[in-house]
């Protein structure tokens, strides 16, 4: 399963190997683009790729670091407000979710670099987007962020596993913690 299966929208992306197939690839994704290490959080490495000369800079640098950084993940830039949502699943339910707006100067909204968190209703779209991404990668207890692009509704962006909640308990005033346990606790009954 994965998530396009599972009808869940999710930015176009391609994984390339190296420069010269990572530069054709953003030919077919279009520039703006975006680059992602294939594993990493806080927005670290994440990069906007406004151009060729942009993108041959940033591939030629990763280049030069460890090997696992040669697996290039490209993705189209999505057309969005100034906010992402992340949102926390336990079993089959949506327990919470929260607007993530950028700090001043970035596009990144990522809580880790400075973005502000607000409480984000968890519609019944919301919640089947995030249930159906969960049961796609098998997860029990994840994370969900999704953005609001403009021209493709709400999508998937990431599934988070071992996923942060400090500004979610904060923000929203569940206590994630507490029914992590509670549905840890009753999962061998
Ligand atoms: N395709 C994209 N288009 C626009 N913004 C994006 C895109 N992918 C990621 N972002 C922004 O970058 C942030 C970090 O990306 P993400 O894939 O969630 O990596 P991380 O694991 O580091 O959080 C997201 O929260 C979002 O604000
Ligand atoms: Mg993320």
């Amino acid at each position: 399963m994965n998530l396009v299966n599972s009808d869940v929208k999710t930015p176009k992306a391609i994984s390339a190997f190296s420069k010269e197939s990572a530069l054709c690839a953003l030919e077919s994704i279009k520039y703006p683009a975006v680059i992602k290490p294939t594993i990493g959080s806080w927005g670290r490495l994440v990069a906007l790729l406004h151009d060729k000369d942009a993108a041959r800079a940033v591939l030629e640098d990763r280049e030069q670091m460890y090997p696992l950084y040669h697996i290039f993940y490209l993705e189209e830039f999505i057309n969005r407000p100034p906010r992402d949502i992340r949102a926390i699943v336990i079993g089959n339910e949506v327990v919470a979710a929260i607007y993530r707006y950028s700090s001043e100067g970035d596009w990144k909204t990522n809580m880790a670099l400075g973005g502000r968190a607000e409480k984000c209703p968890i519609t019944n779209e919301l919640e089947d987007l995030c249930l159906k991404a969960t049961k796609a990668v098998g997860g029990m207890i994840v994370g969900v962020d999704l953005m609001e692009s403009r021209e493709q509704g709400l999508m998937v962006h990431e599934v988070n596993n071992t996923t942060e909640f400090k500004n979610t308990v904060k923000t929203t005033e569940i206590d994630i913690p507490g029914l992590m346990v509670d549905y840890l606790s009753q999962l061998g009954k």
